[in-house]
């Protein structure tokens, strides 16, 4: 069966210090959580903070450690960028591949991208595949290709072992960060048709195996509700993964 993730992505915010009492917050208030097998919480700070976090999470198996973003190649002359070598021998397990913010503000290509996912897993990092689309793309109804699109350039050339550590994220980009969430039935209707290619792409039980989340102004507020749908299985989480008492509340909205 899948799992059940909820993940935070810092972003780029947090110093050390309060990155450090952050996660310290979150492991306390998630203490009763190592009891409860299906369930998986993903913390993703920012690259300086990998380390620490991945020390401060060891031994509480349903806490681990995700970095924002990795390069496409495994090393090299690449001045201020991060490997996938880098970010696992930190400690880390997951990888965020493909994040709207990288798409648009770095101009991130759907090749560029599906190389970060393969080198992710070369590796032994589970890449988190962002997916999603564009207020404009949505008002024109386009939303179904768009996602198809980025999934069919970024994932569904991998074989069927390497996509099996592969957790999508639906996020539609006019929802993150905006404040307004997809309402519960948009994110059941995309969840549903992701795994409904993923099943044409690969087979119905590695689609029923695939954890699909839902991240865009998700929060304490509307979890339960976004949560509650068949093909929603859990949440990528920006703003209110920097709160620690929200981010707890969403953690135990499932
Ligand atoms: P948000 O961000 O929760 O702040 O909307 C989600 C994301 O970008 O992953």
């Amino acid at each position: 069966m899948r799992k059940k993730i909820v993940a935070g992505n810092w972003k780029m915010n947090k110093t050390l210090t309060e990155a450090i009492s952050l996660i310290d917050e979150i492991v306390t208030g998630l203490k009763d959580l190592v009891k409860n097998d299906d369930k998986l919480v993903i913390i993703a700070p920012p690259f300086p903070y990998l380390m620490k976090a991945a020390e401060m999470t060891k031994g509480l198996n349903q806490i681990e450690i995700a970095a924002q973003n990795c390069h496409s190649n495994e090393k090299g002359a690449f001045t201020g960028e991060i490997s996938a070598a880098m970010i696992l021998s930190t400690g880390a397990k997951f990888v965020i591949i493909g994040h709207s913010e990288r798409r648009n503000y770095f101009k991130e290509t759907d090749d560029f991208l599906a190389k970060k996912v393969e080198i992710a897993l070369k590796t032994g990092l589970k890449p988190i595949f962002c997916c999603g689309e564009l207020l404009s793309e949505r008002q024109s109804g386009n939303q179904f290709d768009i996602v198809r699109n980025q999934l069919k350039n970024g994932v569904f050339n991998l074989s069927e072992s390497e996509f099996s550590n592969v957790v999508i994220a639906y996020e539609p980009v006019w929802a993150i960060g905006t404040g307004v969430n997809a309402s519960p039935e948009q994110a059941q209707e995309m969840h549903a048709f992701i795994r409904k290619i993923i099943s044409e792409n690969y087979s119905t039980q590695i689609s029923e195996n695939t954890t699909i989340l839902y991240g865009g102004s998700c929060n304490a507020q509307n979890a339960a509700e976004l949560f509650a749908n068949p093909d929603v299985d859990g949440g990528l989480i920006g703003g209110a993964s920097l709160i620690a008492k929200d981010f707890i509340t969403i953690v135990n909205s499932y």
